[in-house]
């Protein structure tokens, strides 16, 4: 048995040995294959406009290369940051419909599809929750988990995005009474949105707490926001034939410039219903539509023909109240058409929603119409159609945003990958144990109203 096992072995050894070499010419050839692929991916990196490749640089990299002299400016046909071209590619993502662990996963999201800019606005009601307490994320509101924005702002430049932030302070957004602080009503005569004294004298005190935060925030001081809105469709509060109150856009704007906010400031409203209503000179103007690009963004040109066109609503969806039969969609086909045709025309823009969420707590706001049922709440999910659902996750409109974006972006920056979809999983059934009637609830408001007072 022994001399069989010999001869077996060595004719595999000699057999090894022919494999051996054979395979050293296979590795050598393989490797100048293998150097030539990448030789060529190289080429086609820089032929093609690929965004994969790894000599770009980030955003950040580009446009504050050599140091920051200038933010966002306006000439006639473009916007310049820090005197380089830009095109504004960006959504909304509000922090407070987000929860802050999901923060990242969504900014993440926003710019691997090659977005650049995150939008959100500040609600007052939930920063200014009862009377000068004031909750930016440390306080013991019940959604101070939500309020970080300063670190929501951070985490949006750790992601390589750029920032617009809409304090108004009115920001509509199908939020509890526009993001007013319900306690204003308190006052006998107040009069929001408007240079009524009682009403400008709670801005102020609210500014004065919130404009120092996001003032080391601006980009010409290191940080990623670009541009401040001032107010929100103001325009709108003319539509039922009252004079425009233009002080009180004065003052929101003399107010903002008070604490140091220096990046370009702009209205918004809708050019068709409101013309020029809502804005002031020297503000940029931008548009709010879903339809009819082109003669929205003309109008636009008309009335401002030396700054470039922005929309700042282009409405990617849209919400939904109580007792509708289903959730508004918007097809893929016509969101991508309006939004090819932005871009087009050309102008920069910002997607409401990117990302919708959720309304947590009872801040939905709600409607008014004059048919039955007159008073429509909006509903409890805020998912808007949007190209990430309220989970977060990818539809059919992240991609084709994605695609017409790297088709309209002149300026090859790098991106990270996509993230991956988040695992679900279902809590347990609770069961109800026990319920207290309405009278039973009150009585216990006053008995803790009254332990209050003892302290
Ligand atoms: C910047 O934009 C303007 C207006 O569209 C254009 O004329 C100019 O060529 C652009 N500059 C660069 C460097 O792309």
């Amino acid at each position: 048995m022994g001399p069989m096992i010999d001869k077996i072995g060595s004719c595999a050894y000699s057999r090894s040995r022919a494999n051996f070499r054979l395979y050293l010419v296979i590795l050598f050839l393989s490797c100048w294959l293998l150097l030539l692929y990448v030789l060529s991916l190289g080429t086609d990196t820089r032929n093609s406009k690929s965004t994969k490749g790894m000599d770009l640089p980030t955003l950040y990299e580009y446009y504050t290369e050599g140091g920051i002299t200038a933010g966002l400016e306006t000439l006639p046909d473009t916007f310049q940051l820090n005197k380089k071209n830009i095109t504004i590619f960006s959504g909304a993502i509000h922090y407070f419909r987000v929860h802050p662990d999901y923060w990242r996963d969504r900014l993440r999201k926003l710019r691997a599809a090659g977005f650049n800019a995150v939008e959100t606005y500040i609600p007052w009601n939930l920063h200014e929750p009862e009377r000068d307490k004031y909750d930016f994320g440390h306080g013991s509101s019940d959604m101070s988990l939500f309020l970080d924005v300063v670190k929501y702002i951070k985490t949006a430049q750790e992601e390589d995005l750029l920032v617009l932030v809409r304090p108004s302070p009115y920001i509509c957004a199908e939020w509890d009474f526009g993001g007013m602080p319900s306690w204003l009503l308190q006052y006998p005569g107040l009069r929001v949105r408007s240079s009524e004294t009682q009403y400008v004298d709670r801005v102020k005190k609210y500014n004065s707490r919130l404009m120092p935060l996001l003032e080391s925030l601006q980009f010409t001081k290191g940080g990623p926001i670009i541009a401040f809105q001032l107010e929100n469709e103001y325009g709108a509060l003319t539509e039922d034939g009252s004079e425009e109150d233009v002080d009180y856009l004065k003052f929101l704007k003399e107010d903002y410039e008070k604490y140091g906010i220096v990046e370009l400031l702009y209205t918004s409203d809708n050019p068709i219903s409101h013309e020029e209503r809502g804005s002031l000179p020297g503000v940029l103007q931008t548009a709010n539509f879903q339809i009819n690009p082109e003669d929205e963004l003309s109008l636009l040109k008309k009335f401002q023909p030396d700054k470039p066109g922005m929309v700042m609503e282009y409405w990617s969806g849209w919400f939904d109240h109580w007792f509708e039969k289903q959730h508004h969609t918007t097809s893929v086909e016509a969101f991508s058409d309006v939004l090819e045709r932005i871009l087009k025309f050309p102008a920069s823009v910002n997607l409401y929603m990117f990302h919708g969420g959720t309304n947590f707590g009872f801040h939905n706001g709600a409607n008014i119409q004059d048919e039955f049922p007159h008073y429509l709440a909006d509903v409890t999910s805020y998912d808007y159609d949007a190209p990430l659902t309220e989970t977060g996750d990818y539809t059919n409109k992240y991609y084709a945003c994605k695609h017409i974006v790297a088709k309209y972006n002149k300026v090859l920056t790098k991106v990270p990958s996509s993230p991956v979809v988040s695992k679900k999983m279902a809590y347990k059934p609770i069961s109800v144990t026990g319920q207290l009637n309405f009278n039973q609830i009150i009585d216990r408001i006053v008995m803790w109203l009254v332990c209050e007072a003892d302290h």
